[in-house]
């Protein structure tokens, strides 16, 4: 017998019968987490015959993450649908692999390492401040995924990306149509000949070949250097996993290097980017925000470009920086599935079924955030943080398999803020632009901006 057999069957909806709660979920997926919202904390329904689970209760956010982790696993869902690119990646592997990858690649993202990146990111900001202001006007979300492909391209595998960038951004757009709720990809099999799976067969084909030819590149460059100059240690990510060996004496292989690469090309830049976008939309709908910020910039910046040395006196830019992440957070909602019968908020959440972490809607819970929806920056200041429960705020997840990007994250985002703040206006046209019901950690239409000097 279960030793979770006195805790109680999950409250839900009942749905309809077959889609269960589909139709509701697709037609808005706030209103839907909203409605769930009158059962409590951890809710059941079922969609498609799965046993679905949401949670929107911090403390029980926080098991899942945290203290049961080891019930837990990634859903198989999205690394069949990416027709298995990336399921050697950190991101979706599991168990002693996973282990061994997190131990291996946590060393480039300690944070005195994270902070020699500081001028680079910072440098690669001003040039794109000044390019947008040559430009005049700009589509917000493609001129800020460009900056943050290359500050990562330049920092983690020092590689120049002018020539790659289209390939890149083509795989990053399959991964989230592919990722949309509902999409037809993750509903219909394989077999079946959908336009768009050819489309994004061929966007991951054209990726790989890229990375086949820059994991070539670089062997031959390995194999002609000194190694000498910096004691033979690899100083960047590409370098530290083609000279990598597990405590077990194994090697990563081909897969699971170019798996490893794709994870980080696409989950280190277009968090970063969406996170950029939504500032520059939030920032312009209430305009004394945007003020408040160039204040602060112009008070603490030298020279115009964020160094390191001035995170600690840029506190607005923090305060942005947490407020966009609460309000729109990139990842949009985490995804699990219980691998044993767990017990989660008193209620029992069989083996098999799927739990959602819906961060959009427990980060605008109006027992934790007045007047949740709106963006008020300050409304860190008077430490928040401290007063709410710790998973009530949660956007680079928790536990074991949090972020591991979230120091370079968070840099980023800051030095970027302040540098273009301090030499550019960003005035977005359509500030009211709605996040999409689809993927709603993305706008739902273009965002365009007329940029100009200060
Ligand atoms: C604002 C920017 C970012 C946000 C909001 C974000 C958010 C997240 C979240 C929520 C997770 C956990 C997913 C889960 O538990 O299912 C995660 C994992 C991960 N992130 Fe980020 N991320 C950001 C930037 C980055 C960057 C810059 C990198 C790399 C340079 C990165 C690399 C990763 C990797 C490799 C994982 C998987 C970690 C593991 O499972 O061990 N992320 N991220």
């Amino acid at each position: 017998m279960s030793q979770h057999a006195d805790a109680e069957q999950l409250p839900g909806p009942d749905g309809y019968p077959v889609v269960g709660s589909f139709l509701q979920f697709r037609r808005d997926p706030f209103a839907f987490y909203d409605d769930l919202r009158e059962y409590g904390g951890v809710v059941g329904y079922r969609m498609f015959g799965y046993d679905m689970c949401s949670v929107l209760d911090p403390d029980a956010v926080e098991d899942v993450l945290l203290h049961e982790a080891e019930a837990f696993e990634k859903p198989d869902m999205l690394s069949e649908s990416l027709d298995g690119y990336m399921s050697e990646g950190v991101l979706l592997t599991e168990g002693e692999q996973w282990r061994a990858q997190r131990e291996l690649l946590q060393p480039m993202f300690y944070r005195e390492r994270v902070e020699t990146y500081g001028d680079l990111m910072a440098g690669y900001a001003a040039d794109a401040a000044a390019d947008w202001a040559a430009d005049g006007q700009i589509d917000v979300q493609s001129a800020a995924s460009d900056l943050t492909l290359r500050i990562l391209a330049r920092t983690l595998f020092d590689i120049d990306l002018s020539e790659r960038v289209d390939v890149i951004r083509e795989f990053a757009d399959a991964v989230r149509e592919i990722g949309r709720a509902g999409s037809l990809e993750t509903q219909l099999p394989d077999w079946v000949p959908l336009p768009s799976r050819r489309r994004h067969r061929r966007a991951f084909e054209r990726f790989d070949a890229a990375l086949e030819e820059i994991i070539e590149e670089r062997r031959a460059k390995l194999g002609n250097a000194d190694t000498s100059e910096n004691n033979g240690e690899p100083d960047d990510l590409l370098s530290l996993l083609l000279a990598a060996e597990y405590p077990d004496a194994s090697t990563p292989s081909d897969t699971e290097i170019r798996d490893q690469l794709m994870t980080f090309l696409f989950a280190g830049h277009d968090t970063t980017s969406l996170a950029l976008t939504w500032a520059f939309v939030l920032l312009n709908r209430r305009p004394e925000t945007c003020e408040r910020l160039q204040t602060e910039v112009d008070g603490v910046l030298a020279d115009g470009q964020a160094g390191v040395s001035d995170l600690a006196d840029l506190q607005y830019t923090d305060w942005v920086a947490k407020e966009v992440l609460r309000l729109r957070p990139p990842a949009g909602a985490l995804f699990r599935d219980t691998v044993e019968d767990v017990e989660l908020g008193g209620y029992r959440v069989p083996e098999g079924t799927m739990v959602v972490l819906p961060q959009f809607a427990v980060q605008t819970d109006p027992r934790f955030f007045d007047d949740p929806e709106t963006f008020r920056p300050e409304r860190w200041a008077d430490g928040l943080e401290d007063d709410i429960p710790d998973y009530a705020y949660f956007p680079f997840g928790g536990g074991p398999r949090h972020c591991i990007g979230m120091r370079f994250a968070a840099m980023e985002l800051r030095l970027a803020l302040a540098t273009i703040a301090a030499s550019v206006d960003v005035e977005v046209q359509n500030p009211d632009v709605d996040p999409d019901l689809g993927t709603p950690f993305e706008p739902a239409e273009d965002v365009l901006a007329v940029v100009t000097e200060r």
